[in-house]
């Protein structure tokens, strides 16, 4: 009996997926098909394919082809199978001609002639028009996300704004954008979204003016300064049907979400502290370390550190304590911030002028999770127990910068029609944005000596 093997993601099957599938049986008696997983998916760089993986496998049987479906999983899955299933023919389309050769090794492969004019990423954007998206802020953050965001389909920024023409100007020719808008309100005017990336204390007129313009938007953290303001975007969004999304990148990273999924698991028992440091020596010429009033630490990485606490103890703190270092301009170069719930604590420190080791703890009854920094790219983390010499250990990946991934979140909500993250709620913003209001507050207190 010859037995071929396949795979692909089969994502919106098409004529294509069917006609591969005919011919890699037709070759031989027995056909396996291996259809990928999301996350492997999404580790190889493809992130946004739209059927569920029970979908996926759902088409693949229907054709009629398929006698065993498996899922692939992981790098090097391709050669484990072969040798597992005794595969005579390894088969794929000529999309792939060449990459798969060191397989015959193995087996022999074979190139099929790819189905002209049809394709997943084709129908995909058949399916659902480019979202036109524009950027709001030119600095450092705006230059990571142009190249990030062409790692995302569906999405294409086109233009930028920054009431400093020049600095706009400059922007646009780096990287390919259009500018000189006139004013804000004709730089929404051609978009769907937008991504506001400007200072810190602009956020808030920014977003709501691009919500009350009917924009998604996908706005850089602090979102707001005060629990009102975070309130009224919220609103805005609903009133105007719009997505409003928190871009803390670390809610949308995949290794965020298992470390999450493992902590609530169970296998360190019942989750009673959680301590978050985010520090970095900023230069002394930056904006966070030049203005006193939207600078400084907490301002800058708060809600990086803030995110663990909320995801896994809640949003209804008790009370909230800062231990803040201010210098002779008023910026809070180290600030510590207790939480108190009703059945836990937690600690956020972050600074802009002091370093401490940026780690994540979740301390549980049973045991505990270890993040080491940089925990905000959560590419590993460790449980440990009290028997220091069990130690479960978990990778995860991370592409690029990991802004890809917020958009891409971002990205799938609008398409599916929907208004709400999981990832990162409108709950757990306002409540970031309450702290940040609580925190701005104390601090202003503090006597600076000059
Ligand atoms: N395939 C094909 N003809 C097409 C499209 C795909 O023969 N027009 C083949 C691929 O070469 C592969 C299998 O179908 O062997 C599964 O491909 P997959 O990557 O799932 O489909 P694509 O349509 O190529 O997906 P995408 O656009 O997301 O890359």
């Amino acid at each position: 009996m010859k037995k071929v093997i396949t795979y692909g993601s089969f994502d919106l099957f098409h004529e294509g997926h069917y006609k591969l599938l005919e011919r890699a049986k037709a070759l031989g008696d027995y056909l396996i098909v291996g259809v990928t997983t999301e996350q492997y998916d999404e580790s190889r760089g493809k992130l946004n394919v739209v059927d569920s993986i029970i979908d996926r496998i759902e088409n693949v049987k229907k054709t009629g082809f398929a006698d065993k479906i498996i899922v692939e999983d992981h790098v090097g899955q391709k050669v484990e199978d072969i040798q597992k299933y005794s595969v005579d023919i390894f088969a794929i389309g000529s999309d792939w001609v060449g990459t798969f050769d060191y397989l015959k090794d193995f087996c022999e492969v074979v190139y099929l002639e790819r189905t002209k004019e049809i394709s997943s990423t084709l129908i995909r954007k058949q399916k659902y028009p480019i979202i036109k998206m524009g950027i709001v802020g030119t600095g450092r953050i705006a230059a990571r996300f142009i190249p990030e965001a062409k790692f995302v389909s569906g999405i294409e920024v086109i233009s930028a704004y920054n009431p400093h023409k020049e600095s706009a100007k400059q922007f646009g020719e780096r990287f390919g954008l259009q500018t000189g808008w006139e004013n804000f309100e004709e730089f929404l005017s051609p978009l769907d979204a937008v991504y506001v990336a400007s200072l810190h204390q602009t956020h808030y007129e920014y977003a709501k003016e691009a919500l009350n313009h009917g924009k998604h938007v996908l706005c850089e953290k602090p979102m707001a300064l005060s629990k009102a303001k975070a309130q009224e975007l919220f609103a805005a969004a609903k009133q105007n049907n719009c997505l409003l999304l928190e871009a803390i990148k670390t809610a949308y990273c995949p290794g965020f979400g298992q470390l999450l999924g493992v902590a609530r698991s169970g296998v360190i028992g019942s989750i009673v502290d959680v301590e978050a440091c985010f520090t970095r020596i900023a230069d002394p010429d930056s904006r966070e370390c030049k203005d006193p009033k939207y600078g400084g630490g907490f301002l800058e990485f708060g809600n990086h550190t803030m995110l663990p606490i909320f995801k896994l103890l809640g949003t209804q703190y008790k009370s909230v304590n800062f231990d803040i270092i201010r210098d002779e301009k008023g910026i809070d170069l180290y600030t510590k911030a207790s939480f108190s719930f009703e059945k836990g604590m937690a600690l956020s420190k972050t600074g802009v002028a002091v370093k401490s080791e940026g780690q994540l703890i979740i301390a549980g009854t049973k045991g505990y999770i270890l993040a080491e920094s940089p925990w905000w790219l959560t590419k590993s983390f460790e449980v440990r127990f009290e028997d220091s010499s069990i130690k479960e250990q978990y990778t995860a990946r991370f592409l690029g910068d990991g802004l890809r991934y917020e958009l891409s979140e971002f990205v799938s909500l609008i398409h599916n029609g929907e208004r709400k993250s999981y990832k990162f709620t409108e709950e757990e913003s306002i409540a970031m944005a309450s702290v940040i209001e609580e925190f701005m507050k104390e601090r202003d207190k503090i006597i600076v000596l000059k």
